[in-house]
């Protein structure tokens, strides 16, 4: 038994449970603070709260460490596949032969979309963002399978399977619709991958055939993507989930928190930052002192990370596999020479040492998306689909916590009570 932990307030002395997870993390539970004390907790950014107890995913940021249910990511990188692990990240153990094969055959049942989904694509401008029609195509799916409303867990794999298949789908269309050209429907004698290659690259007089590298390469972009604990879009969609919300709302709402540029849409923005260096020839000297400068508004790309004060694992594998990637495909992009020498730049600078800021998995992801020729629009939505599997596990996980709805308090600053002032009388 861990001692409680003692706080003294306003001369009265008090006691909470320290809870001790299974990688001996400690927390002060302080769930009866303020019915205790009247008082609350405050955490700008929530650097120091854990929101839930969760067993899916393992990250130590000091000693740069990440783990889907126990298995180190650099394994499920190397031997698994995106299906392999979307499986385990939701159902918590490896899948068996027979659980694999079912799960993949309920993908392919599921890769469709209703033939009424694929009218909504004529209603976006061709300039829509793929993130902006990801997300409302994810919720539109619900109007056509109102049994997704139902929360019913008898079902859950179907929608779970469902989500993760129609995700593909749905982005590849958006994409197609961006382009102008006529979208391409799922193929069932694909595996995931291949498939969203098919309908990403195929046009009606020429089939896509991907290439297993590429193939292999996405299936890695995916793994390192699928969860990564209680990040802004998963804590999203807790949150969103909390008030129970179906699986679909919550993980569209999922999809508009990883668009910013702070979170999954730095990918785009280190490839913007690449291109703008490359193109205007800007001394990488200068840019380096540029983004230390606080007053140009101007961050590294792809550095730092609220809970990795170490090199990020991801990046790691990332970064090597770029460079196979790009040697296989024969592919000279400056770009990927500029990214190493920003690399070494900053990681050698007292202003990056002393904080701690190391390239995440945004730094080098960019680099393979562009070389398997994908758009920079479309980075922030290959995250979307990797991540999919950590949201859907940490939907049903809230689910079958039974948890609370999620309320934060707040420490108001506002007026004290004052009289309204008829319009006339305002100054
Ligand atoms: N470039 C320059 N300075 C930085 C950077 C950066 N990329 N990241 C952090 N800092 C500085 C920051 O200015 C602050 O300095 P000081 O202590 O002097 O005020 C210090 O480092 C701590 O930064 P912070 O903003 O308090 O850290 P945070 O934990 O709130 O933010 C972060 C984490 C990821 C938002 C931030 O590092 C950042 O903006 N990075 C660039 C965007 C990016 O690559 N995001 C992807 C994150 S990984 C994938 C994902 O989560 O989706």
């Amino acid at each position: 038994m861990t001692e409680p932990a003692k706080l003294q307030l306003d001369g009265k002395s008090f006691e909470f449970p320290v809870i001790v997870g299974s990688e001996d993390e400690h927390a002060i539970d302080i769930s009866a603070l303020r019915s205790k004390t009247g008082y609350i907790t405050l955490d700008d950014g929530y650097g120091n709260t854990g929101s839930c107890e969760s067993a899916i995913t393992f990250i130590d940021g000091e000693k740069g460490i990440l783990r889907y249910r126990g298995i180190p990511i650099e394994q499920l990188a190397e031997h698994s596949t995106f299906v392999e692990t979307a499986w385990l990240l939701i159902w918590g153990e490896l899948p068996t032969k027979a659980q694999l094969a079912r799960f993949s055959d309920l993908l392919t049942s599921h890769e469709m979309l209703h033939e009424g989904l694929y009218r909504h694509f004529d209603g976006f401008p061709p300039s829509g963002h793929p993130m902006a029609i990801l997300s409302a195509m994810i919720n539109a799916v619900s109007c056509y399978h109102p049994d997704i409303l139902l929360n019913d867990m008898h079902n859950f794999d179907d929608s779970a399977a469902r989500l993760l298949s129609k995700v593909r789908t749905i982005a590849a269309a958006a994409f197609k619709t961006s382009i102008g050209q006529p979208i391409v429907y799922p193929k069932p004698k694909f595996d995931y991958c291949s498939n969203f290659m098919h309908m990403m690259f195929s046009i009606p007089f020429k089939e896509c055939e991907p290439d297993p590298d590429v193939v292999r390469a996405l299936n890695q972009i995916f793994i390192l993507h699928a969860d990564h604990e209680q990040n802004c879009s998963t804590s999203t969609v807790r949150m969103v989930a909390s008030s129970g919300a179906n699986l679909f709302a919550s993980c569209s709402a999922g999809v508009c928190a990883l668009w910013g540029p702070l979170h999954g849409g730095a990918n785009a923005a280190v490839l913007d930052m690449l291109e703008h260096i490359h193109v205007n020839k800007i001394d990488l000297k200068d840019y380096v002192a540029k983004v230390k400068d606080k007053t140009s508004g101007i961050r590294l790309m792809g550095f730092g990370h609220r809970v990795y004060k170490n090199y990020d694992p991801r990046a790691k594998i990332l970064k090597a596999a770029a460079d196979k990637i790009l040697d296989k495909l024969k592919v000279n992009d400056p770009l990927l020479a500029i990214a190493r020498q920003l690399e070494e730049a900053a990681l050698k600078d007292s202003y990056f040492k002393d904080r701690n800021l190391y390239p995440n998995v945004d730094f080098y992801s960019g680099i393979i998306m562009r070389a398997i020729g994908l758009p920079v629009n479309m980075f922030t939505v290959l995250f979307a689909i990797g991540r999919m599997p950590g949201w859907i596990a940490h939907w049903k996980e809230m689910h079958d916590q039974k948890s609370r709805i999620q309320r934060p308090r707040q420490v108001y600053t506002g007026y004290q009570p004052r009289d309204y002032v008829a319009v006339d009388k305002r100054g």
